[in-house]
């Protein structure tokens, strides 16, 4: 059977299966690294395998093809993800985009808060000149950020939010985030709300932004002043503004960003300056 009849028989028999998931299956059983080479071989036969089967029966129960295959793609390049990080998103390579953009040249430290993966403040280390710090409150999903960061080129810290490194008064300049903003009452697909972590998915019982914001004010600011990226749920943004205003004051500037939905997703938080201009 041609890798073609394989992909139709299986799209046939299971309607309900996303046919990128079953090329991304067929991919991976066939060793075919990239989507060009697998469309190039089409037509070559291939022995059918059991282990095409066993991907097949895992979609079939919702399982996220992510989790299935250990990997996710994002930005530029292959993590390893597994059921204790969040599987990531389009619109958080849009962040990371925007962030890069505006800072490719720039020096000093980012932190990227609930890291997961790792996926932020790895493409971070690998796009910028800044010094990459990344924290989260889960020891298992530090585990699997660190075997993403095959160069040691991340100093990962274990706690909540910026408490690590307000211990550690490390000067910092940016701050990158996509925290939990999933609201309990939203519906959600299976796939998400069966396998991924709760505690990356839901806000959680307090106001997860305006305690990010107190510990700013704790945390040692660069002298260059303090830049905060956030993404955000939909619905959320006017909110967190209002919260970042009252915290910082009005001298900072605080933008919120549409992504490529046109959902107000990104909130920019620019101007921080030590504690002198915060608001007490
Ligand atoms: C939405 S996931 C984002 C993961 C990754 N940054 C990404 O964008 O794919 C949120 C992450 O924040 C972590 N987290 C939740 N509460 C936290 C807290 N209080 N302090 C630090 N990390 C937290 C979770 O463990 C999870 O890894």
């Amino acid at each position: 059977m041609t890798l073609y009849a394989l992909q139709q028989k299986t799209v046939a028999l299971y309607p309900n299966l996303d046919i990128n998931d079953v090329n991304l299956a067929l991919m991976h059983v066939y060793h075919i690294n990239d989507y060009s080479t697998f469309v190039l071989k089409l037509h070559e036969e291939v022995k059918e395998k059991v282990l095409f089967n066993t991907i097949i029966n895992r979609l079939l129960n919702a399982e996220p093809i992510q989790y299935i295959l250990g990997s996710a793609y994002f930005y530029d390049q292959d993590f390893f993800v597994n059921k204790n990080v969040l599987i990531p998103r389009p619109e958080t390579e849009e962040l990371v985009d925007l962030f890069i953009k505006e800072n490719k040249g720039k020096v000093g430290n980012v932190v990227d808060v609930g890291t997961g993966s790792g996926v932020i403040a790895l493409t971070l280390s690998n796009h910028t000149n800044l010094n990459v710090y990344a924290t989260d409150i889960s020891k298992k999903a530090l585990k699997v950020a660190k075997v993403n960061d095959t160069n040691n080129k991340v100093t990962f810290m274990h706690g909540h939010l910026l408490l690590p490194l307000i211990k550690s008064n490390i000067p910092v300049s940016f701050i990158v985030a996509n925290l939990p903003y999933i609201k309990k009452d939203e519906k959600l697909d299976t796939k998400v709300k069966d396998y991924e972590p709760a505690r990356a998915l839901f806000y959680p019982a307090y106001n997860i932004y305006k305690t990010l914001f107190k510990q700013v004010k704790k945390l040692r600011i660069s002298e260059e002043g303090l830049s905060i990226y956030l993404e955000v749920g939909t619905n959320q943004a006017a909110e967190v503004k209002i919260t970042a205003q009252k915290e910082f004051g009005e001298s900072v500037s605080i933008n919120i960003v549409q992504d490529m939905q046109q959902k107000d997703r990104f909130v920019i938080i620019k101007g921080i300056y030590g504690h002198k201009n915060l608001s007490s």
